[in-house]
């Protein structure tokens, strides 16, 4: 099948290289020239495992392109998906909806014939039927336009797995005779054919399911982590904890990891514009209990911060911190809203000296926090630390080895931002190691 994908960044690129590696041909268009050269010269513009391989395998088949041209698009299929961005609006909580908006507007009046547009950005409840009643006006007189909304479930580090295998597909369409069920069930065809739950539903409910499953899980996270403050006033151990309720399958262990908390390009923004979405809409008292979720996970890394402080005897002022991690989660170089550059970023400007290393997200770093030191190792960010951070859990930090590390620090302090260090270990090879929601 012949399709498009607008907007090729984190969503867009992986969705088009793996459609193309399902079979289909995939034409990929972005504003960005400088990330379309990059992926038509077979490099992935971020990091992402495993999905080079499949840019460049299906760049090699004839299967892949990407253009910066939208006539080009408009020729090329009639079946378009649109991934471009929808970050928090300036000095708002709400989404920012210029770039859906955009593509509508310099897309649909180059179109002629019947087209379908599946809309996987996430979006506020209500996008999809304002962008039909967008494209129905600018639509010319030969062309039909039939917008669906197929929100995106996947997950950075592991994007590749979850668009060729997700664990579900859903789908929203419009009221009426549209095809777009028809055209997905054919899109998605090898999924459907292995068991994959296709969800097929109305446009406004699958804008809810998205916003809905993100504002689940920053719940869920913020909840262990407002354990944790308990924890670290009575003295109980959030980890113990979390394994004790999680074997209760009604509550399951996974995402009650405590620690430093969320970030990246979705959680925040999405919570965010689902509060403020909720306002729009009359609704403002069902949400407010986001602004809690949103509150306890900032809380932490302000936690850490404080901790680190202590750990300075009051004074951050000339001592040097080590902060391990600069992504929003280990196998990503995505910094948007990283807890771990968020401490990094507050320890430096409270007079910290701060090294910072991360295994694949230090261009990104500097980018957004340029005045940090940045070491070209691990081992060269510990060299004289005062107190060591570790802030996003690589499996590199995960498994350093505390009596190597003992050799390069000054002193043999470290905050376990993450709780996934083996404790123990590090006592017995003479650490101080502190960790958010125990006392040790
Ligand atoms: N990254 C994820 O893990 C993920 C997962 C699920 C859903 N989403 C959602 O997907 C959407 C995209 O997220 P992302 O992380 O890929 O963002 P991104 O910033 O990495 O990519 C967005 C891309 O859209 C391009 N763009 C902007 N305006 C355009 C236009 N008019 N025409 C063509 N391209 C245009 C940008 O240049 C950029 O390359 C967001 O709504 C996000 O919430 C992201």
């Amino acid at each position: 099948m012949r399709m498009t994908v607008i907007g090729t960044g984190y969503l867009g690129a992986t969705h088009a290289a793996c459609m193309a590696e399902l079979g289909h041909e995939v034409l990929g268009v972005d504003v960005d020239s400088a990330k379309i050269e990059s992926l038509r010269a077979g490099t992935v513009p971020f990091y992402e495992p495993g999905l080079p391989e499949v840019l460049t395998r299906n760049l090699e088949s004839g299967r892949l392109d990407f253009t910066t041209d939208y006539q080009r698009v408009a020729e090329f299929a009639n079946v378009h998906f649109l991934g471009v961005g929808t970050p928090q609006k300036r000095g708002s909580y709400a989404a920012d909806l210029t770039y859906v908006r955009a593509v509508i507007e310099d897309l649909v009046p180059l179109l002629e014939g019947e087209h379908i547009i599946f809309g996987k950005s996430t979006v506020p409840v209500g996008t999809a039927d304002e962008m039909q009643e967008l494209a129905d006006s600018l639509a010319g007189p030969g062309a039909s336009v039939e917008i669906a909304w197929n929100p995106e479930f996947l997950r950075e580090g592991f994007a590749v797995q979850d668009t060729i295998s997700p664990d579900r597909i859903v789908l929203g369409v419009g009221r009426g005779d549209g095809r777009a069920e028809e055209v997905a069930r054919e899109v998605y065809a090898a999924s459907i054919s292995t068991g994959t739950p296709f969800l097929v539903m109305d446009r406004v409910t699958s804008e809810l399911v998205k916003v809905s499953a993100n504002a689940f899980l920053a719940t869920k996270i913020s909840f262990i982590n407002a354990v944790a403050e308990i924890c670290e006033i009575a003295g109980g151990d959030v980890t113990r904890l979390a394994d004790a309720i999680g074997h209760d399958e009604r509550i399951g262990r996974k995402f009650l990891g405590a620690g430093l908390g969320f970030g990246g390009g979705c959680l925040p923004k999405d919570i965010r514009a689902f509060m403020a979405r909720a306002g729009e809409l009359g609704a403002d008292q069902a949400l407010t209990f986001l602004r809690e979720v949103d509150a306890i996970n900032m809380r932490r890394r302000d936690r850490v911060v404080q901790l680190t402080r202590a750990l300075c005897n009051g004074n951050l002022l000339g001592h040097r911190v080590t902060v391990l991690g600069a992504a929003f989660k280990p196998n990503s170089d995505d910094v948007r809203d990283s807890p771990a550059l968020s401490v990094a970023g507050s320890l430096s400007l409270a007079g910290a000296d701060v090294s910072v290393f991360d295994p694949q997200a230090m261009d990104n770093a500097r980018k957004v926090f340029p005045t940090l030191n940045y070491a070209d190792s691990a081992e060269e960010a510990l060299e004289g630390a005062d107190v060591v951070v570790l802030a996003t859990e690589w499996a590199q930090f995960r498994e350093l080895d505390p009596v190597q590390v003992g050799e390069l620090v000054n002193r043999r302090v470290i905050i376990d931002g993450r709780n996934v260090l083996p404790v123990q270990e590090w006592q017995a090879a003479g650490w101080n190691i502190q960790a958010l929601g125990r006392s040790l």
